[in-house]
């Protein structure tokens, strides 16, 4: 179990202050936040932390599914109500009866399924796809986005009623890069779990590694950290996972000259390296020459460092 609450900093005390305090109404929440901030993680925390506990937790993410898929996964239809559909077929309100349903994306939902997800809130009923009758379900919603909802509405996108229904109780799940002061403590608690997952029990981050990481930009959040620390216990050669055990995936460093200086020269030299070779495609020629340095050099220095220009 995932605590989401981990760290000190200000942005994640206020936010585990105030899902304490939501997490057994039954008003809809809105969880916004960049990908990979941790929305998912908070969204079973809330269920775990909630009355409705024992009963089922069940989540779709939204994104990218077609209106027909997404109206018969969520609201299920019966025998016969479209050819293919052989058998009848529950959806995910009628599973979650008494839980919680986490619909992830919900930005993505499509203006003809957005009625039948308001009716569900508001009057506790849905039909299935075929039926004539409608069915009454008992559940709480959590929808997370990292989309701009409100704008959204503005669009003719998203509608307006839904979007005020589903933000009773908007929670905002700040981005690594708010909360800088909690990576070292988070760094730590993923690199136990993927040590321990990976038999590499007791590996720890060097003082300078730790810097790097709360000097990084993290666009992908704790989903990119951890990624970076999978990647450093899997890779290092030693127990202690140092800055150049470090790669990332994106910019070298977050907000410009101030977090960049704080690496040092040789960790920003061979971030930008890895960046050209990344996108010159691992071929050593063409980043030699965007680099301004001989390619015997760059061999030499890949050959120090364990890479290999085709696995880059
Ligand atoms: N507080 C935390 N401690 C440890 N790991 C975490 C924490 N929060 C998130 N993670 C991990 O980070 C990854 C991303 O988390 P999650 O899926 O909850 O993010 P998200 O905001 O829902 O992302 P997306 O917008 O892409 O759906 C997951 O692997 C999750 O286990
Ligand atoms: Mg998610």
């Amino acid at each position: 179990m995932i605590d989401p609450f981990s760290g000190s900093g200000e942005a994640i005390r206020r936010l585990a202050e105030h899902a304490r305090k939501v997490a057994g109404v039954d008003s809809p929440i809105l969880l916004q936040g960049e990908t990979g901030s941790g929305k998912g993680v908070l969204a079973s925390w809330l269920h775990r932390h909630g009355p409705r506990a024992e009963q089922p937790f069940v989540d779709l993410n939204c994104a990218g599914l077609s209106w027909e898929f997404l109206d018969t996964e969520l609201f299920g239809h019966a025998k016969g109500a479209f050819t293919g559909a052989v058998a009848e077929k529950p959806g995910l309100f009628e599973v979650a009866h008494r839980g919680t349903v986490f619909l992830d994306e919900i930005g993505d939902v499509d203006l003809r399924v957005q009625p039948k997800i308001l009716k569900v809130l508001e009057e506790k009923r849905f039909r299935r796809m075929g039926e004539v009758r409608d069915c009454e379900v008992d559940i709480r919603l959590i929808a997370a986005t990292h989309q701009d909802l409100f704008a959204l509405v503005g669009e003719g996108k998203f509608r307006e009623d839904l979007y005020f229904r589903i933000s009773t109780i908007p929670l905002r799940v700040p981005p690594l890069r708010e909360r800088r002061e909690d990576i070292p403590l988070l760094a730590r608690s993923l690199l136990e779990k993927l040590a321990q997952d990976t038999g590499r029990a007791g590996c720890r981050l060097s003082a300078a590694a730790e810097r790097a990481l709360q000097a990084h930009a993290w666009r992908g959040n704790i989903r990119e950290m951890r990624n970076v620390l999978e990647r450093a216990v899997l890779l290092c050669e030693t127990s202690v996972i140092g800055s150049r055990d470090l790669h990332f995936d994106g910019p070298a460093c977050g907000d410009g000259a101030a977090s960049a200086s704080r690496l040092t020269l040789a960790a920003v030299e061979r971030q930008h390296i890895e960046r050209v070779l990344r996108e010159e495609k691992g071929r050593v020629e063409e980043a030699a020459r965007r680099l301004g340095m001989p390619r015997s050099t760059l061999y030499q220095r890949l050959k120090a460092w364990g890479i290999a220009p085709s696995k880059i």
